[in-house]
């Protein structure tokens, strides 16, 4: 199967379409004994279990093991068991609740620390992991006492903690073609999550991206359910260690999870949360086939996916969940919920959801709403709403996953095994494990001859991206959104300069970093490093498949020393493939990088020959998806799935690409709506009177508003005229500073995901009264203002980034789906602030955050 999938370049989607004809003509009818539904499930979201493969779940509990789970779920009150299938978000539960609720397990949210610092040190996570385990098996408050598993997103290394081996994102490893190195990625990560305390990941996510505009396409091998399901029993038995019924903490190894069952790489316009609208065959063939390997291989855990097939989300789909993942294809692990994902059901909310439960779910997550959802779900119980067989069998397969852990003779985190050695984080044959990966992962994709880049030269190394550690990781890096990070936040980490600079001073050369590319020395020749900017789930999808302007400066970088005859190198740091015909034009070679993670002196490997001239290493990256000819997706394949140049090929000529993008859109961040002074195009800026009565849409400056009482001029931010001032007058009886748009935008995802309205302002004078922010739904003023006190407490004549959670503004009653105003901010007497820019943001990007009630 290998050696196919390094050979195919075909569409492979469409081979395994073509290769079913039998079952592409398998009459989609609901008469075909269709899952048991409720009677508002759509006939196209009805499933058909004897379609999908019978696969035999691995003995993984002996029968002494199983016997303590049924005489533990004996002893159990129905307020245990409900407390069991509960995870709750460290930043939102305490040991002590841990202890009255008897939860049965936390989790750290992307943003989550221990004592609320996401950057705390290793120590600390395993002293707070000690703290939950201890709590959960106090017995003073009732027995059974049930020790607690800790659930972590080390989804590329164990990537919430500092100085940890980080990996490359799992599109560079589809780029790698080898399942080896993947189980040995596996067995590093499980180890470093030891070291401090956590049981189980939240990975290794098996999605099979279809279209490369999603926000989680670099969480994907590869958009080829072929390649992907190669890599996934690697990936589990490297986390797990190979199924068996000896407890998987017994060895250096912990829990995973494979995600998101199901199709969440399949939604329409790659929407993340989405709904994939496609038939079951496609359901099954594609996004099915990486569950295969993963049931084979004992995979302990499988997350449900935010999104919904056919119009049905998967939190509560019961054909899917209970019909044909656990009892057509014998999963015999935990299914766990997405992030409140259970709140987006159809007639459920953040507190409350039996149709979930009844649809096979075991355990959920609810982050910040354990405690409603605990209240909630024990009444169903006692009330009969939620069937006390289906309660016991989520509970049994909770006490399953830790009986297989072996969690209850392991004693507390730090007496484990691994615990505390924190010298295994990032250890330098972890290191080493994850720079062989960094190579394996380039992709060739043009050469005319620069190539490998010989001893001694002098080395320009250009572009936003060659320095920055953070960047080069991508999302779900130490904070969620992997934003707002110094290198210094990398103890041992190498960016991709310090790794040329190395490189270039090894073969007996020298390198300089100007990131603008001007120089005093001519250099032999140009690495210009650039490409995308961290994101992660919804913040990162696009409209269209290009680099947003604002990255697109490095090659004009590479145009400029084209013109003075330097021979340029680029490197593209990026989550996906995109159209940048411009600078594989200019560049006379071009590798993409994806997302190299901690080890960036894995890409100057691929770069430099060694003394005799010859490359170092040969280049084995293939494309583990088409990369496009224009910004439009579906439209014209550049190279397609499986392309990669080797040195042993040697240079290839190159014909010059159009430069069209195909698309009308500038590739513009939708998550903006005011920069540099001006809103963004479909947003409008006014003033008005505090109740919105006389308002004048701001279109030059400076204006005038509310017959002289507020003036508005422009003032320097960044760039000259980057920002608007406000001044309001004493006698304006208040005014109302807003951003509006005529269609509703849905915020409900952001909202859920604890993004902020951030708003980079300027205090230009004492302000009296409070100012307070709201929001508007339907052109209508929403919910109730939300006073921020901060504004009043800013440095006078500083720039400050003044964050809001917008769930403070549905505390408030706003209706999150329906925004047309996202920003609106008011004054009852005088005020004089400027502002430079308004957008969505994460934590990380505050100065400030506003004290202000959520829900
Ligand atoms: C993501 C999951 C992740 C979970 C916990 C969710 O928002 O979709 O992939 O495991 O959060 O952080
Ligand atoms: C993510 C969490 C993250 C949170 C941010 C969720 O959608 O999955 O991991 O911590 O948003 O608050």
């Amino acid at each position: 199967m290998l050696s196919r999938l390094l050979v195919l370049t075909a569409s492979p989607v469409a081979l395994i379409m073509a290769a079913q004809p039998a079952l592409a003509q398998t009459p989609q009818t609901d008469t075909v004994a269709a899952a048991d539904a409720p009677g508002d499930m759509p006939a196209e979201a009805r499933v058909h279990p004897e379609q999908w493969p019978e696969i035999a779940f691995p003995r993984v509990l002996t029968e002494a093991g199983e016997a303590r789970v049924q005489a533990i779920l004996a002893r159990m009150t129905v307020e245990q068991k409900v407390g069991q299938i509960i995870q709750a978000d460290i930043a939102s539960v305490t040991p002590e609740d841990v202890r009255r609720y008897r939860l049965g397990s936390v989790l750290n949210g992307g943003n989550s620390g221990p004592g609320g610092d996401d950057l705390a040190p290793a120590e600390k996570w395993l002293e707070l992991a000690d703290a939950f385990y201890d709590a959960s098996m106090d017995v003073a408050v009732g027995e059974p006492a049930i020790p607690i598993v800790w659930g972590t997103d080390a989804v590329h290394g164990h990537s919430n903690i500092i100085g940890a081996t980080i990996f490359p994102h799992n599109v560079g490893l589809g780029a790698t073609r080898d399942p080896e190195l993947i189980e040995r990625i596996g067995r590093v990560t499980a180890v470093e999550i030891r070291v401090t305390g956590q049981e189980w990941t939240f990975a290794p996510t098996v999605a099979v991206p279809q279209d490369y505009r999603w926000g989680r396409a670099y969480e994907g091998y590869s958009s080829d359910p072929s390649l992907v399901a190669a890599y996934v029993g690697s990936m589990i038995r490297g986390l797990q260690g190979p199924p068996s019924t000896s407890p998987i903490l017994a060895g250096p190894h912990v829990a995973a999870s494979t995600k998101h069952y199901l199709a969440d790489g399949g939604t329409t316009d790659g929407r993340d949360q989405g709904d994939a609208a496609i038939s079951e065959l496609e359901l099954r063939l594609i996004h099915g086939a990486p569950y295969i390997p993963a049931i084979e291989n004992g995979v302990a855990t499988i997350m449900t996916s935010f999104s919904s097939w056919n119009g049905v989300k998967l939190s509560a789909h019961r054909g899917l969940v209970t019909d044909v993942l656990k009892g057509r294809m014998n999963f015999d692990g935990m299914v766990i919920t997405d992030w409140n994902a259970h709140g987006q059901v159809a007639g459920c909310s953040n507190a409350s959801c039996p149709r979930a439960v009844d649809a096979g779910i075991d355990m959920f997550m609810a982050p910040d709403s354990w405690r409603m959802f605990y209240d909630s779900t024990l009444a169903q119980v006692r009330d009969g709403t939620i069937a006390m067989d289906r309660l016991d069998d989520a509970v049994a397969r909770v006490l399953r996953l830790k009986e297989r852990l072996g969690l209850f003779e392991m004693g507390n985190p730090s007496q484990r095994a691994l615990s505390g050695e924190y010298e295994l984080l990032g250890a330098p044959d972890h290191r080493a494990v994850a720079r062989e990966a960094v190579r394996k992962s380039m992709v060739l994709l043009k050469n005319t001859g620069v190539l490998p880049l010989q001893p001694g030269g002098r080395i320009l190394v250009a572009g936003d991206a060659a320095n920055d550690i953070a960047r080069q990781s991508g999302g779900w890096t130490l904070s969620w959104q992997g934003t707002g990070l110094e290198n210094d936040l990398f103890p041992g980490a190498t960016s991709l300069w310090s790794g040329i600079e190395q490189a270039a001073t090894a073969t007996g050369g020298s390198a300089q970093l100007s990131e603008d590319g001007t120089f005093t020395q001519r250099p032999d020749a140009a690495i210009v490093i650039f490409g995308e900017t961290p994101y992660a789930e919804f913040q990162g999808d696009i409209a269209t498949l290009q680099l947003r302007p604002e990255l697109r400066g490095p090659i004009a970088t590479m145009r400029r020393l084209k013109e003075q005859g330097i021979p340029v190198v680029a490197v593209m740091i990026t989550g996906r493939p995109l159209y940048v015909n411009e600078a594989l034009n200019t560049a006379d070679a071009f590798v993409a990088a994806w997302l190299p993670g901690s080890e960036g002196a894995g890409v100057a490997d691929m770069l430099f020959a060694g003394a005799d001239g010859a490359p170092a290493f040969e280049f084995q990256g293939l494309l583990p998806t088409a990369w496009p000819a224009t910004a439009r997706h579906g439209g014209a394949t550049l190279f397609p799935f499986g392309y990669g140049m080797r040195y042993a090929d040697g240079p290839a000529a190159w014909t010059p690409l159009p430069e069209d993008s195909g698309v009308t859109d500038d590739g513009g961040d939708s998550g903006v709506f005011f920069e540099r002074g001006v809103p963004a195009s479909s947003w409008s800026l006014t003033v008005s009177q505090a109740d919105g009565t006389n308002a004048l849409r701001v279109t030059t400056v400076p204006a005038e508003a509310l017959d002289g009482r507020v003036r508005i001029a422009a003032t320097d931010h960044g760039v000259q005229e980057g920002a608007r001032s406000f001044a309001v007058d004493a006698h304006a009886q208040g005014a109302a500073i807003e951003l509006s748009t005529f269609d509703p935008i849905d915020l409900s995802r952001e909202t859920n995901g604890d993004m902020l309205l951030l708003t980079t302002v300027r205090r230009d004078a004492p302000i009296a009264r409070t100012l307070s922010m709201a929001v508007s739904c339907d052109s209508a003023p929403c919910g109730e203002a939300v006073p921020v006190r901060e504004f009043g407490a800013l440095a006078l004549g500083e720039w400050q980034t003044v964050g809001v959670l917008l769930k403070c503004f549905r505390a408030t009653g706003a209706d999150m789906t329906r925004i047309t105003a996202p920003f609106r901010i008011a004054t009852d007497g005088a005020a004089e602030i400027s502002i430079a820019r308004v957008a969505l943001g994460s934590l990380s990007e505050a100065d400030v955050i506003a004290d202000c009630p959520t829900d």
